[in-house]
């Protein structure tokens, strides 16, 4: 059994601890002769002292063979080997030190290190992947240049950098480990070139497994894209002759940023109109920039420990945030990454998993690769661009690439580069790295005699281990419409420092307030505004953002009362619902967006944030009454509505057609609600691409069409990427009461396979996201399931288990019952054999 206090001390590390390694290591030259259960990885290390002390190298998994220093066998007196950690007793100030040692990639189903997928060798190396390939210093801030030289009888050799000789692979830039790949197998590229700014040619190749060369054309268009975004707003381009992407099944996450070679889930970079939907296209553009855009920002400048990652992921992600909005629309993109933010981070925010952007302490890192560290991380760089505006944003981040390339760094280097450029003092803003919890910010409003008054307060929570929080800086962007909605007062920011302040505005007639524009800021609004000033802000706001807002904040108020009062759904907000839906001057995504209600767990969070006890069935009823009262408004509309939206021609999946195409669906989820999926039929009959072919399977699914799912998976058996969107939807659309035994009877299915994590998720996370009521069932079936496949999956890939006991964080939202129902699931982990990955997770969820 393991410990079962709350993360042991002992395995507790601290940024408080963080010292720069005695000796460090300058140059990697690698050897790797590749077999599935005896891999030879050879490799000589150019170390140099730079401080006091005993070197210690990280391995993991390792079969020491031999051990050399200077070309000398070491003799046993001079060094310890453990479990984890070679210390070289007096390591001399300069020196090679050559270990080989025997690996067993076919057996790693960790997918952490070297493995095999589909018979071909993989590495992932962040964030300590490394030490399972030779012993090194498996730590950010020892950057070296590598020599890898592969052997395998494969016709595909890759590794960072340049080819210099078939197999033989030279990256000039020095790295950290965790950037570190190698890839070998019978893989096919699509092949294409970019042109840098300053005219060198570099070769790009997209490597899938043969069949699958014919869906890479999108992943390609957006590095192109990319590459000259990055160009062109950063100043950066790109810095060796090839860049590679490969595309593999096994994969824990989205994508892998090593350097000249990122690593992509097969599910994240190949698309075709036939298989792909219009969000998977999207996902696949922002995947690709994101990693393109850490050759920059975590690559070339790097995170000096492991709780600096923000520095990288934050900033990263905010690019690729900004390279969106410049390529689609940006109130659509802002929107979903709100919605986003809101589903995920502010829900981490407020349990017992919360944590800084920058966090203190952990016991595994890979527990920290969360939507605090990388959305709330994004949100912090732009409320710092919206602080000191973008020329200064430019200016300073210029003054950072220039001054910190090649270095690893810190938030504290990076905030420095911003205070010098615009003079400003950014201690208090650096609140957002070390504060956990989402600020909330009540506003009071009073017109009297012609002067508009606003009082602000803001109140940062209590998160685990923190309390009694200083006031932030908080971005607060605002306008005033007046009666008719026409703007009276252009967006002006407002910088709320202190606990309490105080916006007044002389002005003839009462105003309506548009706070937080664009969500200038990641925060909770607590402000009782007039519903009918609501309804000029849904109308009017010339802030697409704040109109989005505006109609949703409505919706849920009408969904919360129908849980906590049974009321019904009035006609003026059905009224105004219509309206938008109606509107063909505004966008389609955006219509798309306005008229998808508040999700089930946004609900739930917001009705505990109210004091309520949150029942997922009352709420998936309200929801769905909800949802039928708007069919019902828009009966009459939704076939021409729906005609509309009809694309002629081929599949393009251009911003402009996928936002046709989701007003298109969310009208047939409202046309199902009425004719129990005649349209749905109707529509998966004639579809003629992924797209739609999905939207109509989900409605049929909830139409409860019993010969779909049959049919689904009789065409498309053969294809893993579209099974697993069968798998989910299933689970997801399955009635609440059924959800637990439809997830059970797909863990039976012939394709189910535990290992694969994409597999892994569609079903155990098409339960956990994507059915909430059918996971929070009252018998506790759902917590039983998850708990079940947990301990299944521990064992072998603890990365993607952790991540997925996530799903209990809210545990304590629920009633006496099912919190009595988790906690016992919780405390059945926290007693098994499990990893550190799943202990720790285990043990907050429960402190
Ligand atoms: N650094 C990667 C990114 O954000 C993500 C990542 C971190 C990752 N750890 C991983 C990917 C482990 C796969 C496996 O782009
Ligand atoms: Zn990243």
């Amino acid at each position: 059994m393991r410990d079962a206090t709350p993360s042991s001390p002992d395995q507790t590390i601290h940024l408080s601890d963080y010292a720069p390694v005695p000796v460090t290591v300058t140059h990697v030259d690698m050897h790797v002769r590749l077999d599935p259960r005896a891999t030879e990885v050879m490799a000589r290390l150019t170390c140099r002292r730079q401080g006091p002390g005993e070197m210690v190298l990280n391995g993991e998994q390792l079969d020491l063979v031999s051990l050399a220093l200077d070309g000398e066998p070491l003799a046993e007196d001079r060094y310890t080997v453990t479990d984890t950690t070679l210390t070289l007793h007096d390591a001399p100030d300069a020196f090679l030190l050559e270990t080989v040692v025997r690996i067993s990639p076919e057996t790693n189903k960790a997918f952490d290190g070297l493995y095999m997928s589909n018979g071909m060798y993989c590495t992932q190396c962040e964030a300590e992947g490394f030490r399972r390939i030779t012993w090194m210093l498996d730590c950010p801030d020892v950057m070296a240049t590598y020599d890898v030289e592969i052997e395998a009888d494969l016709p595909v050799l890759l590794s960072n950098g340049d080819e210099v000789a078939p197999g033989k692979w030279h990256d000039p830039w020095p790295k950290p480990t965790y950037l570190f790949a190698l890839v070998a197998g019978n893989l096919v590229a699509t092949s294409d070139t970019f042109t840098t700014m300053d005219g060198r040619e570099v070769a790009l190749n997209i490597w899938v497994r043969p069949g699958d060369e014919g869906r890479t054309g999108y992943a390609m268009d957006a590095l192109k894209r990319s590459m000259a975004w990055d160009e062109e707003v950063y100043g950066r381009a790109y810095d060796l002759s090839v860049f590679n992407i490969v595309a593999v099944d096994d994969f824990n996450m989205g994508a892998m940023e090593n350097k000249g070679l990122n690593v992509f889930n097969s599910a994240y970079v190949l698309a075709s109109p036939d298989t792909a939907t219009d969000a998977t296209y999207e996902w696949i553009e922002s995947v690709v920039a994101h990693e393109y855009f850490h050759n920059w920002t975590g690559n070339r400048i790097t995170c000096r420990d492991w709780f600096q990652l923000c520095l990288k992921e934050g900033l990263t992600v905010f690019r690729d945030q900004q390279f969106t909005c410049d390529a689609r629309d940006p109130a659509v993109k802002r929107i979903s990454d709100v919605l986003k933010l809101r589903t995920r981070q502010f829900r981490e925010d407020a349990g017992p998993l919360a944590h800084p952007v920058r966090p203190e302490s952990f016991v595994e890192i890979n527990n920290f690769y969360t939507s605090t560290v990388y959305d709330k991380g994004a949100e912090v760089i732009g409320m710092l661009r919206t602080l000191i505006g973008p020329d200064a944003y430019d200016a300073g981040c210029q003054l950072y690439f220039d001054r910190h390339d090649g270095q690893a760094c810190t938030i504290e280097d990076w905030l420095a580069c911003f205070a010098e450029v615009t003079g400003r003092d950014l201690t208090q803003f650096q609140l957002w790295y070390s504060q956990a919890g989402t600020p909330r910010v009540t506003l009071r409003e009073d017109f009297n005699n012609g002067l508009y008054r606003l009082d602000i307060r803001q109140d940062v929570p209590d998160t685990p281990g923190q309390t009694d929080k200083a006031p932030m800086v908080i971005p607060l962007a605002w306008g005033l419409l007046d009666a008719r909605g026409k703007e009276v007062r252009a967006t002006e920011v407002f910088e709320l420092s202190e606990a309490t302040a105080t916006l007044e505005v002389a002005l003839p007639d009462r105003p309506v307030l548009s706070m937080l524009r664009g969500f200038s800021a990641p925060v909770v609004l607590d402000f009782d505004q007039p519903e009918a000033d609501r309804l000029i802000l849904l109308a009017h706001d010339s802030d697409p953002f704040n109109r989005w807002e505006a109609g949703r904040t409505l919706a849920k108020s009408r969904i919360i009362r129908a849980v906590t009062e049974g009321a019904g759904f009035d006609a003026a907000w059905l009224d105004a619902v219509a309206t938008l839906a109606c509107d063909d001057t505004a966008d389609p995504a955006f219509r798309a967006l306005a008229l998808g209600l508040p999700s089930e767990d946004d609900l739930a969070q917001t009705l505990h944030q109210m004091g309520v006890v949150p029942d997922p069935d009352a709420i998936h009823a309200a929801r769905k009454a909800a949802a039928v009262a708007v069919a019902g408004r828009l009966a009459h509309d939704l076939p021409v509505l729906r005609d509309a939206m009809h694309i002629l021609g081929p599949f393009d999946p251009k911003a402009e057609d996928a936002g046709k195409r989701a007003l298109s669906a969310q009208l047939l989820k409202f046309q199902t609600l009425l004719d129990d999926g005649a349209a749905a039929r109707a529509a998966y009959d004639a579809a003629d691409n992924m797209t739609d072919r999905m939207a109509a399977f989900a409605c049929l699914l909830e139409a409860g069409d019993p010969s779909v799912a049959g049919q689904f998976e009789a065409d498309w058996q053969h294809d893993r990427l579209v099974m697993d969107k069968w798998f989910t939807a299933q689970v997801a659309h399955a009635a609440p009461d059924r959800a637990v035994g439809v997830a059970t009877g797909l863990t039976r299915h012939a394709d189910f396979d535990m290992t694969n994590p994409n597999r892994f998720r569609s079903v155990i996370g098409g339960l956990t996201s994507g059915n909430p009521a059918g996971f929070h069932t009252a018998d506790g079936s759902g917590y039983r399931f998850l708990a079940d496949w947990l301990l299944k999956l521990d064992a072998s890939n603890p990365q993607t288990t952790a991540r997925m006991s996530t799903a209990f964080d809210t545990w304590r939202r629920y009633d006496a019952d099912r919190q009595g129902l988790i906690r016992a699931q919780l405390e059945r982990l926290q007693h098994a054999e499990t990893s550190r990955d799943l202990g720790e997770m285990i043990d907050r969820m429960l402190a």
